[in-house]
């Protein structure tokens, strides 16, 4: 659109810190609970006060290493204080945007708000009281969709111009005006505490990642020594990670026992639910299928030559992958890898990994093979994933070619993990043959997920392993447990 122009500032994490909060108190009390509790106490949280920045900061600092704080915490403070202080701490992040925004020339004399925050009076109260703008809701809060309506009704000719189209579909509700007293009371909390405290504390954050770096170098020279003596994966011999939807299903117990008899110690299991993949035929496990793999690793744990239990990757390529979590942790599964691409937004991939990881599972993250890495690099540094699985083929079926467009994937995580000192594995998924592996490990990948070459490789699943590991690597590894 000629001649329109738009500055933006922005705050990197803001509902999904109030998520963050709900689940730490235990996930029973509902928003509108806590935000009840919140109210009950006066502007400043008596005294706490908390920085929004848990993912780092993007206006009016761009700082990736800041992190979020709670300053001013005392024994009589209750959840309800820090539900409130965590509040209050979002919205003094919209002042910093909006007074930078003002700094760069562009004044704003009230606040459009949009999204889930307008579900809380609460906190649109304080966004008004903080920013001391009038903050006004529109009917239709779910703006990029609105966004996305507005544009289709001038593409099908409904309306002749955007302009025309806004005019005719964005409606203002209501506006909340700022309370004057509150508005003096967060001026003086903002200038004589937030923003010091945001200040003062960038130091500290740039301190503590170094210390987390130095932490993850020492952990990453560690498991090197450790694969070393133990003659695990040194990168000549990647994990193969057998994926069931290759085996035969009629003997799935079987299919198990076979793989790890010849070594396998980790499955991989594809949950594909036939609704975001879109295909009555991708339709796959659930938890109970889950729960008889489990039980099938389990009772052959002392036939592999690495003995123990068998580990249980998921990978979960479905709609709302969230309502999958605890079923599949309680059916015995030790890894839940979702699917990138099922997610709406950075943030609500944040908040799964978060309950994956709460629900006491390991998080990994699936990427189709179009999708870029530079997606996911904040979710890396979270440190909330252990795994990241680079799909060679499109998701959903086995036997499909590999897509050669993931050997860049594996180099660039391979690089960022070196250099931020970062602990996660890179897992290939799809068209992993005896033609492929030699790229794929040699462009540094740690796992491997192969389903149509092993279980059909004409010399048996051993065949197939020996192909994809090398001979002497499955010898290796017998003799090393020997050993041990
Ligand atoms: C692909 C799945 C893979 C699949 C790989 O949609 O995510 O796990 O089993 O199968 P192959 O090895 O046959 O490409
Ligand atoms: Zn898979």
């Amino acid at each position: 659109m000629p001649g329109i122009n738009f500055a933006e500032g922005g705050q990197s994490s803001t509902g999904s810190i109030i998520r963050w909060a709900r689940i730490l108190f235990g996930g029973d009390a509902s928003y509108k609970e806590l935000d009840a509790e919140a109210a009950a106490i006066p502007p400043g949280s008596d005294g706490l006060v908390a920085l929004e920045t848990f993912q780092g900061s993007r206006t009016p600092v761009t700082d990736p290493l800041a992190r979020g704080a709670l300053m001013g915490l005392t024994l009589s403070h209750t959840r309800a204080h820090i539900w409130r202080a965590l509040m209050e701490a979002v919205c003094f992040g919209t002042r910093a945007c909006v007074e930078a925004l003002g700094l760069a020339g562009h004044e704003c004399d009230e606040i459009i708000i949009a999204g889930g925050a307008t579900r809380s009076d609460l906190w649109l109260q304080m966004h008004a009281d903080i920013s001391g703008k009038p903050i006004v809701v529109c009917e239709n809060a779910d703006a990029p969709a609105l966004g996305c309506a507005i544009l289709a009704s001038v593409g099908v000719g409904i309306h002749d111009s955007v302009q025309e189209a806004v005019r005719a579909m964005v409606r203002t509700e209501r506006r909340v005006e700022p309370n004057p007293e509150t508005v003096e009371t967060y001026s003086n909390l903002y200038k004589s505490v937030y923003s010091k405290v945001a200040q003062a504390a960038r130091p500290i954050a740039h301190a503590l990642s170094e210390f987390r770096n130095q932490q993850a170098a020492t952990a990453v020279t560690e498991s090197v020594v450790l694969a070393v003596r133990g003659g695990a994966a040194t990168g000549s011999s990647p994990i193969v990670s057998p994926s069931l939807l290759g085996c035969d299903w009629s003997i799935v117990k079987e299919e198990v026992h076979r793989c790890i008899q010849v070594g396998a110690d980790r499955f991989h299991v594809d949950i594909f639910d036939g609704v975001f993949l879109d295909s009555p035929n991708a339709l796959t496990f659930g938890p109970q299928m889950v729960d008889a793999i489990r039980r099938s690793c389990d009772s052959a744990a002392s036939l592999g030559p690495n003995g123990g239990n068998a580990t249980l990757d998921l990978h979960v390529c479905v709609d709302r992958p969230a309502r999958y979590i605890l079923p599949m942790a309680r059916a015995g599964a030790n890894r839940f890898i979702f699917q990138w691409e099922a997610m709406g937004s950075l943030d609500s991939a944040m908040g799964v990994a978060q309950q994956v990881v709460n629900a006491g599972m390991k998080c990994g993250i699936s990427l189709n093979p179009e999708t870029s890495v530079n997606e996911i690099y904040p979710l890396l540094q979270a440190g909330l994933l252990d795994v990241v699985d680079l799909l060679a083929v499109e998701p959903g079926f086995g036997g499909q070619m590999f897509q050669r467009i993931v050997l860049e994937k594996i180099r660039t995580l391979k690089h960022w993990r070196e250099k931020a000192a970062l602990t996660f594995d890179i897992m290939v998924d799809g068209g992993v043959n005896d033609a492929t592996v030699g790229e794929i490990t040699r462009a540094g990948a740690d796992i491997l997920v192969s389903g149509s070459f092993l279980f059909m490789h004409p010399k048996g699943i051993q065949g197939g392993m020996e192909a994809l590991k090398g001979t002497r690597a499955i010898q290796r590894s017998k003799l090393t447990t020997q050993s041990k």
